[in-house]
């Protein structure tokens, strides 16, 4: 028997353009989704997933976890011929659209099979078997997600269009700073959102390369104001971001909404995170107490919110 734990991860900066070779900054989660795999005579594999979730997320899902299992045990070349696995996946981290779920699961699932099959997989390596579980969920994913649920902590990531390897560099604040997560409660389909931006980018290709010139810009000065602890400059910039996904057209109503909402009652910036399209917003607040006022306000519209800190 083994287990493996894989992070949750929330997106401060720069999802979409990260996946055109933009960086972007991530900072994992404290919560995470446990694997367990136990090993019996037989062939095959059972799935038991006890993750808390949000209503409609697993059903909505089902196929993509599905095959990003298939693709993760294929990776690792478990064979399935001489040995009956069951999979059971819990945690503390609720399964939603924006959280990094997907990539925590798989995670999860490669460490508890390394653990089980003693396959001596270090971290890059663990870090690729998770990409190959994200396919089945993505697409074409950039690889920000594994990567933060693999590493943990604060990234700035780029991925390597080329094929080669990305950059990641661990970024410290000098302080942790507040942060709201509010849950829209509505289930995106990454693969979905992001061909639609590729679509989008191909039909409008000089409108998005003003929008890349000035999130370039606004991702560099992302880093510096995170590395500086400067607050008051995370906070705009986290707005100006949410602008521009707008202009590339991923964020939902439901995003801007709790944007405003949060906005209203005194975050320092707010945006979407993840795929938007619904999924989660997130909200920078000045200290523990702002965090907590904005959090009611929130969940006072009937929304449900996660109160973390991130640095
Ligand atoms: C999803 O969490 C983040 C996206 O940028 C997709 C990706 O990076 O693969 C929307």
């Amino acid at each position: 028997m083994g287990t493996g734990r894989g992070y949750g991860k929330t997106i401060l900066f720069g999802e979409h353009f990260v996946v055109f070779g933009l960086p972007a900054i991530a900072s994992a989660l404290g919560s995470f989704t446990l694997a367990e795999v136990k090993v019996s005579e037989g062939k095959g594999y059972t799935v038991n997933d006890q993750r808390p979730a949000t209503p409609g997320y697993k059903k909505t899902k089902y196929k993509e976890s599905m095959q990003s299992i298939m693709n993760v045990i294929d990776h690792l070349n478990i064979d399935l011929n001489n040995n009956k696995l069951e999979i059971t996946f819990s945690g503390d981290l609720i399964a939603a659209s924006g959280v990094g779920a997907s990539a925590a699961q798989c995670t999860s699932l490669v460490r508890a099979l390394n653990s089980t099959f003693n396959l001596n997989l270090n971290n890059e390596k663990v870090n690729d078997a998770a990409y190959e579980g994200e396919k089945a969920y993505h697409g074409t994913p950039s690889g920000i997600d594994n990567t933060a649920s693999t590493y943990g902590g604060l990234i700035w990531f780029v991925k390597n269009l080329s094929g080669g390897k990305n950059t990641m560099d661990l970024l410290q604040m000098p302080k942790k700073v507040p942060l709201i997560i509010a849950n829209s409660g509505i289930t995106a389909s990454t693969t979905e959102v992001v061909a639609d931006v590729r679509r989008l980018k191909e039909k409008n290709p000089e409108k998005f390369e003003k929008i890349f010139v000035k999130y370039k810009e606004l991702a560099k000065s992302a880093k510096k104001a995170i590395l500086e602890g400067d607050i008051v400059d995370i906070g705009k910039l986290m707005n100006q971001n949410h602008k521009l996904l707008q202009e590339i057209n991923v964020s939902g109503e439901i995003n801007d909404k709790l944007v405003n909402l949060a906005l209203k009652n005194g975050a320092i910036g707010a945006k979407m995170t993840g795929t938007g399209r619904g999924g989660l917003v997130i909200a920078l607040a000045e200290n523990e107490i702002m965090q907590e006022k904005i959090a009611n306000a929130i969940e006072k519209e009937g929304y449900v919110v996660w109160k973390t800190m991130i640095g």
